[in-house]
């Protein structure tokens, strides 16, 4: 089946069965991941262009990993030290790349809509790698797999999304792609963290972290931006911290054997203690393991396949 559309921008755009394929394709790339020699030629030839505009340890990095383990040459764009910073607009800097033979390009932007806006110009393909406050399609992806690997399925599962919903990509592309199959998502953060009205996406709000917990199967921290504070929406560290991080007590309301999972980078001590991001429960290393595979089933479904498969 592989991903029709030209760009991966949104978990809305997959399918149920798209998503099932990534995450079934994915489950094979982590073999490769497993192996001393961790190199199949599959998109020898292929060029894959990271082209981001904000910060990024996981998601540059595995994109670069899944390109090299699959052969392609992988550029690396840091637009502080390219033609950006001289005033190159996106669509200039992406008709470069794409003249120099760029295959797919994955963008991360601080601005919503960049990657859609990049795709429209380009013939090359595009990968959302995060756009501001919009979307993280392959952070969901990574999210889901982890989950599918240690619970099974979604469908009932009681999945809490937990923190600074308002400013939160990842929450968004969760809340699409998990409540598509079929997983009861709880939204949970201070009030002024909580966009009006997104719970008509699918999801359950509370404000309140402990009805978030009960009986959760899936505990999503989000990480709490620290500049959130100057802007006044919560009072301060401390309280957040004791209103909605999680510890080991906290986490005794959710499910016994319940998934803590975020996306990273962790404010330890804050959102999360630093014995329960390390406990037995929390699967956060793994999601780093699984953001490699997902990117090589994307990048195989993208670029890899050939006509007719
Ligand atoms: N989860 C995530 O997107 O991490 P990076 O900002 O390090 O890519």
């Amino acid at each position: 089946m592989g991903i029709k559309e030209k760009d991966l921008i949104t978990m809305g755009q997959l399918s149920k069965e798209q998503i099932e394929e990534i995450l079934s394709t994915a489950k094979e790339m982590k073999n490769i991941i497993k192996r001393d020699i961790k190199k199949i030629p599959t998109l020898r030839g292929k060029v894959v262009v990271n082209l981001f505009y904000e910060p990024s340890t996981r998601t540059r990095t595995s994109f670069e990993l899944a390109g090299k383990y699959m052969s392609a040459d992988v550029i690396n764009i840091s637009t502080s030290a390219s033609s950006v910073v001289k005033g190159e607009s996106l669509r200039d800097t992406g008709y470069t790349l794409q003249s120099m033979g760029a295959d797919i390009v994955v963008i991360r932007h601080s601005m919503a809509g960049a990657p859609q806006l990049l795709g429209n110009y380009l013939n090359a393909r595009v990968i959302n790698a995060g756009d501001g406050f919009h979307e993280h399609p392959t952070q969901a992806l990574l999210d889901m797999l982890t989950i599918k690997e240690q619970l099974g399925s979604f469908a009932g599962l009681k999945v809490a999304i937990i923190g600074d919903i308002l400013h939160s990509r990842v929450a968004r592309s969760n809340l699409s792609g998990l409540t598509k199959m079929g997983a009861d998502v709880w939204l949970c953060g201070p009030p002024t963290l909580v966009p009006p009205g997104i719970e008509t996406l699918g999801g359950k709000v509370t404000y309140n972290m402990d009805e978030a917990l009960q009986d959760a199967d899936v505990v999503m921290m989000l990480r709490i931006q620290l500049e959130r504070q100057k802007a006044g929406l919560f009072p301060s560290l401390k309280e957040y911290s004791q209103l909605y991080g999680l510890t080991q007590e906290k986490i005794k309301l959710a499910s016994k054997n319940s998934l803590i999972l975020h996306p990273g980078p962790m404010n330890r001590g804050i959102e999360i203690a630093g014995n329960t991001a390390d406990s037995s429960q929390s699967h956060i290393r793994e999601q780093v393991t699984n953001g490699v595979a997902i990117r090589m089933a994307l990048l195989y479904l993208m670029l890899g396949q050939q006509k007719g498969e």
